[in-house]
């Protein structure tokens, strides 16, 4: 069983600031720092870290080589990973000082997805592999489709939450990522316990991971409900915390079919890249994890 990622790939650019921008206000920033990021590439990377072999796909332009280079130093295999004559995604990361961020996308090469790429990928792939999405490449939709047909189990992140989504067939998706903001888009409730059960109503043949930030994160399928509560960190930088989450569930459910284990290894991994700047060089390795996970258990 493989695992294929078709995702984005983006240049972070961080700006450190006290507090995130109101409407109107103008203020100077503390620190600009770049990093790589995108939630396809950091999802690649928790993967990894987290110890699985994980193939990226997602387009580039000339100045994302270093994304392509960051992959590879983390062992994701990279060669469906293409450059196109676009210039890279980049975010526009505010980061204030309490740890919380605000994210502008701009999607360049993410949004080059064609037909023939996509078709050519997942050949190489097969009844039973792993096909992992989020929402910042076009084409989600035949992605979805395609992936299904192929026999592959799909697992979806729907972020951001926006149209595209509404354009997918969500009864194809396998296992759903989803926080509370994107949870109450789908379902339109506000309370945690009624977005889980209303997304069981919905898609009662999926997996649900329901992420609530440092309210914790449920695990849900059609036999059983987990609840684990978050790990209380200093929050330095919250980006990619979800991603790691992500990965480090994925990984550990993949390896031992326990949605109780994986939440656990995920909250740990995922309280761990809060403590951390940046998005993808936040992410603990496995090593790092267990060891926390000693003090914990
Ligand atoms: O989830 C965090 C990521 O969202 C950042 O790395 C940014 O690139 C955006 O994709």
């Amino acid at each position: 069983m493989k695992v294929l990622n078709f995702g984005s790939l983006n240049i972070d650019y961080t700006y450190r600031l006290d507090h995130i921008v109101k409407p109107g206000e103008t203020t100077s920033s503390k620190k600009l720092e770049i990093f790589p990021g995108g939630k396809g590439l950091n999802q690649s990377i928790a993967l990894a870290k987290a110890g699985l072999d994980v193939y990226h796909a997602g387009m580039i332009g000339k100045d994302g080589a270093f994304l392509r280079e960051i992959c590879q130093s983390n062992g994701v295999h990279t060669s469906y990973i293409k450059e196109v004559d676009e210039a890279t995604g980049n975010a526009v990361i505010q980061v204030s000082d309490d740890g919380q961020n605000s994210i502008i996308l701009f999607a360049g090469a993410n949004r080059k997805l064609t037909e023939d790429y996509i078709d050519k990928v997942l050949e190489q792939f097969e009844h039973g592999d792993i096909l992992l999405l989020q929402n910042e490449v076009n084409m989600l939709d035949y992605l979805i489709d395609q992936g299904k047909k192929r026999g592959m189990k799909i697992v979806l992140n729907p972020s951001p939450y926006d149209r595209n989504i509404e354009r997918c067939d969500l009864r194809k998706v396998d296992l759903f990522f989803v926080n509370e903001v994107e949870a109450g888009q789908i379902t339109g409730k506000s309370r945690a316990e009624e977005m889980l059960w209303i997304m069981r109503e919905m898609y009662p043949e999926s997996g649900i991971v329901l992420t609530l930030g440092d309210k914790g994160a449920y695990y849900s399928d059609r036999t059983i409900t987990y609840y684990q509560e978050a790990f209380k960190v200093d929050a330095i930088d919250t980006t990619a915390a979800g991603d790691t989450f992500t990965g480090y569930f994925l990984a550990s459910y993949i390896n031992d079919q326990s949605g109780k284990k994986a939440l656990m290894k995920a909250a740990v991994a995922s309280s761990m890249a809060v403590e951390r700047k940046g998005a993808a060089v936040s992410i603990p390795c496995k090593e790092e994890v267990e060891i926390r996970l000693q003090t914990i258990e």
